[in-house]
């Protein structure tokens, strides 16, 4: 939802009371914002920060997609000037896909000592006794190894290269796709964000599974993006707010392209022109379906008419 959708939702679907806002449809109280950062980009942190200040709410930001980027030129666990440092948390992942890596396990960001250390506590299984196996409350064993950390160590000096790599192969992307019939949106980077691209996005104008499945069968592993949560078996019959129009519609057209960083440019210039000679009809090639690449092996024309010379400088 955007900062204005939240805004109405948090005024029209709860009313205030004095243990704070209740949900008038469920009678259950809300206490969190919760800002998802996705593929790489950010949200507009300060309006959700405005907003839990008004609202007396906690912020939580999930930003298990968006290490590296930034938001006016703040890092994503930079404090943030427009609310309460003690009510805003911040979460990232070490996840196996992420852009830097440890194999699982994620970090926490407070800036509130108690709170930090609180969540230190009850990540180290509650343990209230240096020397006795004494736990004074249910705890959980969420702790980062000392071998996952010094991974995480060498992993993080990488990140800024990383970054740079995405952005190169988001730019490359960007150039070849942008004229292309059937992509209605390239990932967009907002003027106040410095993006990672860490999944490279496109919407397009027709559904996405037939899309990533076509692509699938040529070699090309691209993804359609996360469901709406109301809409997993697990969340089915939780309330929710409308109809979550942006999210659904997003969710079945868009897609997410090939981004690794090892897509190094000799490869990507082929993956680009593969795309091209699926997506559009370059001067020369009459046919939108889709070439298996022996086909286009056997058929270097086709590859000709697809390359433009600026393809071959990404
Ligand atoms: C937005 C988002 N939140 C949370 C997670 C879960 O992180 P983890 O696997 O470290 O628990 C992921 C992916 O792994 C994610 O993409």
């Amino acid at each position: 939802m955007s900062p204005d959708e939240t805004r109405r939702c948090l005024s029209e679907g709860y009313r205030a009371t004095p243990d704070g806002l209740i949900n008038k449809e469920t009678g259950r109280p809300v206490k969190v914002i919760m800002l998802v950062h996705l593929l790489g980009s950010m949200g507009d942190v300060d309006a959700f920060a405005k907003l839990a200040d008004e609202f007396g709410l906690f912020l939580i930001e999930d930003a298990a997609e968006c290490l590296g980027a930034t938001y006016k030129d703040r890092k994503m666990a930079a404090p943030n000037p427009h609310m309460d440092a003690g009510r805003r948390f911040i979460a990232t992942s070490f996840n196996g896909n992420k852009i830097v890596t440890t194999g699982g396990g994620g970090a926490f960001f407070a800036h509130h000592e108690a709170a930090a250390k609180r969540a230190k506590h009850l990540s180290t299984t509650a343990k209230a006794d240096p020397t006795e196996f004494h736990h004074d409350e249910l705890g959980y064993n969420y702790r980062l190894t000392n071998v996952f950390a010094g991974l995480g160590v060498g992993q993080l000096e990488l990140l800024g290269d990383y970054v740079d790599r995405k952005r190169t192969i988001a730019s490359s992307y960007r150039a070849v796709l942008s004229d292309t019939a059937g992509i209605l949106q390239i990932h967009p980077e907002p003027a106040a964000c410095r993006l990672t691209f860490w999944m490279f996005t496109v919407r397009l104008d027709r559904p996405a599974r037939p899309v990533v499945d076509a692509l699938g069968k040529c070699g090309i592993v691209a993804r359609p993006i996360w469901r709406p949560m109301p809409g997993l078996p697990a969340m089915a019959g939780s309330a929710k707010w409308r109809e979550l129009k942006a999210s659904t519609e997003l969710c079945s057209s868009a897609i997410s392209l090939p981004c690794s960083v090892n897509l190094i440019l000799p490869t990507n210039a082929g993956l680009l022109t593969r795309l091209r000679l699926r997506w559009i009809e370059p001067p020369g090639v009459q046919s939108l379906r889709i070439v298996p690449n022996y086909e286009l092996n056997k058929r270097p024309e086709l590859m000709r008419a697809a390359v433009r010379p600026d393809d071959l400088s990404l």
